[in-house]
């Protein structure tokens, strides 16, 4: 560690100002800086006004201005909202009050949505011995008595005291110790351990693979009495990891093998009314994965209770297409309906659509309604809108439909449903169009998993890293390798990125078709989709089985959903005879982005994006590579034998109109796959352009300058520490988008060079400790600069949050960012300094992480170590307001705190 040679220097005021549409991504070097969340469409207006307190609709009331507002996002719970408006949408869906009742459905609205986050219990079972698994499949009563399941822990008596608290959503995996493999790896390939990175869960570990949760329904929250039987009640459950059975009240209501599609358990005939508990429980069996990545495991994103009137419409039950023209948009509305009651009934049905300023942008009078005993039917509606605001990227506006169902005039069911109007086209030899204009998609495959929490990310740490990812320049996001949460969802939409939906199973049997089914329905109304996936490097890709196989699948899309394209991400077998590339409308390349353009002649107006991009491996922070310690340099030089560069890819797709974008593998690293180094202790790929954290590595500016290139930009690599290294030449490189670039050590230049379209600077420098600049010229005028600073020995921690208050739901949650600053302040490139957390006040310590691939320390606790000068801590609310106190501390440092305010 080098001593500073000079004072640290005092950081000048940014030269041009950079016009900040997205938040500035935190700086590794820049002290105390404080972004912002991208906030774009609507304004929102305070909390307080965006309660609905009577239903305007039926009553007449006038629209004001910001109940116009609320509405217009489908708002009902307030505090998300004003906090943090990226999650606006996703409160609307019942993600704000959880535990309340919110949603677009709530309110005076007959429906009542209740989230179920608090008040779980869990408890390992166990997937080999049916005496640790609560007696589960005990003699042949699961099946042989509805009601009577063999397992007391499904049951209202079943004590479960002794189990563990928790909150959902919840990732049982990420809490299990690290394991080697048990038996032989073969050479160069991952076993199931590595996919899992190394966590003790799978085949091999029974003890640890059966998870049980169970929960009191709250069915009065819900709106459901003894007085009020006739009420049709179901759960959503939006994701379980995996193979789940659901019980309730000792009944095995539904379940889903699949870990990652929503679905939905209707519950109604189940429930006591008379007072007594009403008992949900899952069993959750995750032994066997679906990817070959780390996948958690348990109720990993939200469930809802929610119960309707007898005449209602059932979940996922409208469905908005809407066709812009010169002059308005044609809206096509499928509407289904449900009559849970033994007689017919009879009703009207009216909707609405609200427009993004609040104004009713059209409607339909009641029409007649009229279901059979126990009879579901749909009716479609047209409705037309003019001058329509159209969804795209830059302005992501919503439009709202709410669905009243009426019965001897009075409402009994509403529903809101959100949508966007845009057109997308692909065109083989132009690229890809959002309402006719040119955009290259710009875009990430990610998983869902983040340091801490594993794959249960909270909806503010979805916001927080979609806002680091569209302040990349990323405009696009592609769900690899299945359905994704629908919170995500919400926020692409209401953030205008663009969404690839990808199926889990290309095949053919029914489950696939099902999981397919419930992604679409679930899914088809938001703007931001543009394509759904129904494959990814699937072995029989370069076959007539493949293609045949993705061909029933395509078809099914089109039936579910015609508005909309499909692709499939494929390795290999473009150019054989038959592949499942003839099935889908958009080709996807996995890597070999040089193979595209030979491709193309032989394939001329086929559509192709890239699904998978680039793929340099990198440590955050680290720039000498040692295989010992599995540590790969964050230049952009490291790369698997299938994969490239960044800047060879993006050099390859940028200059070629014809290639409608790239999506990288990945944008953050996640769990599992360990690549490059597939084997203990490193527990985490090294793709993403993030860290496991969402800190970025220094290729994160590369694709900023050119995704972002109005802005200039000038970013240096690497650190500026190199103690014993004094006169020895250090390889040095600018990203960028500036004309010219100048480097100075210490004042002294070193020269200027002309930054190449797309590609990055070098310089060899003799290190001596000091200052490293560089400074960015456009027609000759300093438009950018960075700069690198030796850092001291670390003195001192620093905790930095992008917001300060949060909401008091029991939900929001802010990523802290911890730094370890030398006596200047500056932060210490290569502090792994031990931390210790303590919180005081309304909030909980949900998680830490440093974004080192290779540490296994735990994720939950109070300790961590930095890694290369940073980690993070996740803070969540724990329900009610008040100030919180984030303590960071260490061993001979002047430790830090950071106050957090959560408001009601
Ligand atoms: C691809 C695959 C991804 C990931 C990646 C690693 O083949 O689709 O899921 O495994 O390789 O390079």
């Amino acid at each position: 560690m080098a001593v500073p040679t000079q004072p640290a220097p005092v950081l000048p005021a940014p030269v041009l100002p950079v016009p900040v549409l997205h938040a500035p991504p935190p700086l590794l070097d820049l002290s105390n800086h404080i972004y912002m969340i991208n906030v774009k469409g609507p304004k929102l207006a305070p909390a307080e006004e965006l309660e609905m307190s009577h239903d305007p609709i039926r009553q007449g009331a006038p629209w004001t201005a910001n109940r116009r507002a609320a509405l217009a996002m489908g708002l009902t719970t307030a505090g998300l909202a004003a906090t943090h408006p990226a999650l606006a949408a996703t409160a609307a869906r019942g993600g704000g009050k959880e535990g309340k009742n919110a949603g677009p459905d709530a309110g005076a609205s007959p429906r009542r949505r209740v989230r179920l986050a608090e008040g779980w219990r869990f408890h390992l079972g166990h997937a080999a011995d049916m005496a640790k698994d609560f007696d589960y499949g005990q003699w042949q009563r699961t099946y042989a008595k509805p009601g009577l399941d063999g397992s007391p822990a499904t049951l209202a008596t079943f004590d479960d005291r002794d189990w563990t608290p928790v909150r959902v959503p919840h990732d049982w995996a990420v809490e299990l110790p690290y394991a080697a493999p048990i038996g032989p790896v073969p050479k160069d390939e991952e076993d199931s351990a590595a996919a899992h990175g190394f966590r003790a869960i799978g085949r091999d570990y029974p003890e640890n693979s059966v998870g049980w949760y169970r929960l009191a329904l709250p069915i009065s929250e819900a709106g459901i009495s003894k007085a009020d039987k006739g009420r049709a009640v179901w759960l959503e459950f939006d994701g379980v990891f995996r193979n789940c059975k659901v019980f309730v009240n000792g009944y095995e209501a539904g379940g889903s093998a699949s870990g990652y599609a929503p679905f939905r358990v209707d519950i109604t005939d189940f429930l006591d009314t008379d007072g007594g508990p009403n008992q949900l429980a899952l069993r959750v069996d995750a032994s066997l994965g679906e990817g070959w990545f780390y996948e958690g495991a348990g109720i990993y994103r939200h469930v809802d209770l929610v119960s309707a009137a007898p005449l209602h419409v059932p979940q996922w039950g409208t469905w908005v297409r809407s066709t812009p023209d010169a002059t308005g948009a044609s809206l096509a509305i499928e509407t289904r309906f449900a009559n849970i009651g033994e007689q017919a009934a009879t009703g009207a049905v009216r909707h609405r659509v609200i427009a993004p300023d609040g104004s009713i942008a059209a409607q339909t009078g009641p029409r007649p309604l009229a279901l059979a005993a126990l009879g579901e039917a749909s009716q479609d509606e047209s409705l037309r809108v003019t001058a329509p605001h159209l969804w795209s990227p830059k302005t992501p506006v919503l439009y709202t439909l709410e669905t009243e169902v009426l019965v001897e005039g009075q409402v009994v069911d509403r529903v809101a449903t959100r949508f966007g109007i845009r057109t997308l086209t692909f065109d083989g030899h132009r690229g890809f169009f959002v309402n006719g204009e040119p955009v290259k998609l710009l875009g990430v495959c990610n998983h869902q998993d983040h340091a801490g929490v594993g794959t249960a990310i909270p909806d503010a740490l979805h916001a927080w890293r979609v806002a680091q990812t569209q302040s990349m320049g990323a405009n696009a996001w592609r769900s690899a390798h299945n359905p994704v949460s629908q919170a995500l969802l919400d926020i692409a939409d209401a953030t205008g990125l663009m969404m690839i939906a990808e199926n889990r199973l290309n095949t053919t049997n029914p489950e696939a078709f099902d999981e397919l089914d419930r992604l679409i329905r679930s899914s088809r109304n938001h703007p931001s989709i543009i394509l759904w996936s129904v494959g990814n490097e699937e072995g029989h890709q370069a076959s007539e089985r493949g293609r045949h196989i993705s061909t029933r699948l395509v078809a099914r899309c089109k039936e579910l959903d015609p508005t909309r394209l499909t692709t499939q991400a494929m390795d290999r077998g473009w150019n054989e005879p038959v592949n499942a590339g003839d099935a889908v409308d958009v080709v996807g390349f996995n890597y070999h982005s040089e193979k595209i353009a030979d491709w193309h002649t032989r394939h001329p107006g086929k559509p192709v994006i890239g699904t998978e991009t680039g793929s340099t491996v990198y440590t955050r922070g680290a720039y000498v590579n040692d295989a010992s310690a599995h540590v790969v340099r964050a230049y952009d030089t490291e790369y698997p034998r299938w994969a490239s560069t960044a800047e060879a890819w993006w050099s390859i797709v940028a200059r070629d109109p014809s290639i409608a974008g790239g999506f990288i593998w990945t944008g953050f690293d996640y769990r599992g796959e360990p690549t490059p180094y597939p084997t203990l202790p490193s527990v985490s790929s090294y793709f993403g352009a993030m860290d496991l954290c969402g800190f970025p590595k220094d290729n994160y500016f590369y694709y900023r300058a050119w995704w972002r290139r109005n802005e200039p930009l000038v970013h240096l690599l690497p650190h500026w520490n190199w103690e014993g290294g004094e006169g020895k030449p250090v390889e040095v490189w600018v990203h960028g988008n500036c004309g010219e670039v100048e480097l100075l050590l210490n004042g002294r230049s070193l020269g200027r060079k002309a930054m190449a379209e797309n590609g990055h600077l070098v310089w060899q420098v003799p290190y001596a400790p000091g200052t490293l600049e560089a400074r960015g010229f456009n027609a000759g005028k300093l438009a950018a600069q960075d700069r690198r600073v030796t850092a001291g020995k670390p003195a001192a921690l620093r905790l930095v949050a992008d917001r300060k208050r949060l909401s008091a739901d029991g939900a929001d949650t802010a990523p802290v960012r911890v730094e370890v600053l030398d006596a200047h302040g500056i932060v210490v490139p290569t502090a792994d300094t031990p931390i210790s957390f303590a919180l005081a006040g309304p909030a909980r310590l949900i998680g830490l992480g440093n974004g080192n691939p290779t540490s296994t320390e735990p994720d939950k606790g109070t300790q961590r170590r930095a890694f290369n000068g940073l980690a993070q801590a996740l803070v969540q609310s724990a329900g009610t307001p008040g100030a919180s106190r984030l303590t960071a501390s260490a061993p001979g440092l002047t430790s830090a705190s950071l106050d957090l305010f959560f408001h009601a």
